[in-house]
């Protein structure tokens, strides 16, 4: 009898997790392990040039093509931008603020949240500079746009043929 209801008490436990499992699982997680590869660009060298970022790395962001992947491992997730030249991963806890180091060597704070299939940033900066970053998926696309000082710059990325 006090086996029995032990174990039934188990069982509870183990179904409440799978279901406390389910329900913290992000609408964004259907595009996880999804690669992304850059497709087409309108006017980031602008963006980079309000941010101060150096003539060389806007030399090699004209000249590469990263590709993006997000994935999840618990409840922290990871932002990879890969190209020939530079890798790039990023940490974070949605709502969480976290001191990183910008693909172009900047310090900033960055906070990111999710919104449905959008996942927003907002990072600001050592000099003060505040950009807001929305990237948008779906099964075909990433579109990523950044603004900073009313700039606005438009990246977008085609998914991988699997
Ligand atoms: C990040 O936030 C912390 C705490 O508010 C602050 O001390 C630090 O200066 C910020 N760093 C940047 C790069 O803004
Ligand atoms: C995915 O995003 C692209 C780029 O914005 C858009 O053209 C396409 O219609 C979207 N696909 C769906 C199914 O919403």
């Amino acid at each position: 009898m006090m086996e029995n209801s032990k174990q039934r008490i188990a069982l509870l436990l183990v179904i409440f997790t799978l279901l406390k499992i389910g329900f913290s699982d992000e609408p964004i997680d259907k595009y996880l392990g999804k690669k992304y590869t850059m497709s087409t660009s309108e006017n980031f060298d602008a963006v980079m040039k309000a941010l101060g970022v150096s003539m060389w790395y806007r030399f090699l962001a004209r000249v590469t093509t990263p590709q993006m992947v997000l994935s999840k491992s618990g409840d922290e997730y990871t932002l990879s931008l890969t190209s020939l030249v530079k890798n790039f991963v990023q940490k974070f806890k949605p709502g969480d603020t976290n001191t990183i180091m910008t693909p172009d060597g900047r310090t900033a704070n960055s906070t990111i949240t999710f919104d449905g299939n959008v996942l927003n940033e907002i990072e600001s900066d050592l000099n003060g500079k505040v950009t807001k970053i929305k990237r948008t998926f779906n099964d075909t696309h990433l579109v990523i746009v950044l603004e900073v000082d009313k700039i606005i710059a438009i990246r977008t990325y085609k998914a991988n043929k699997q």
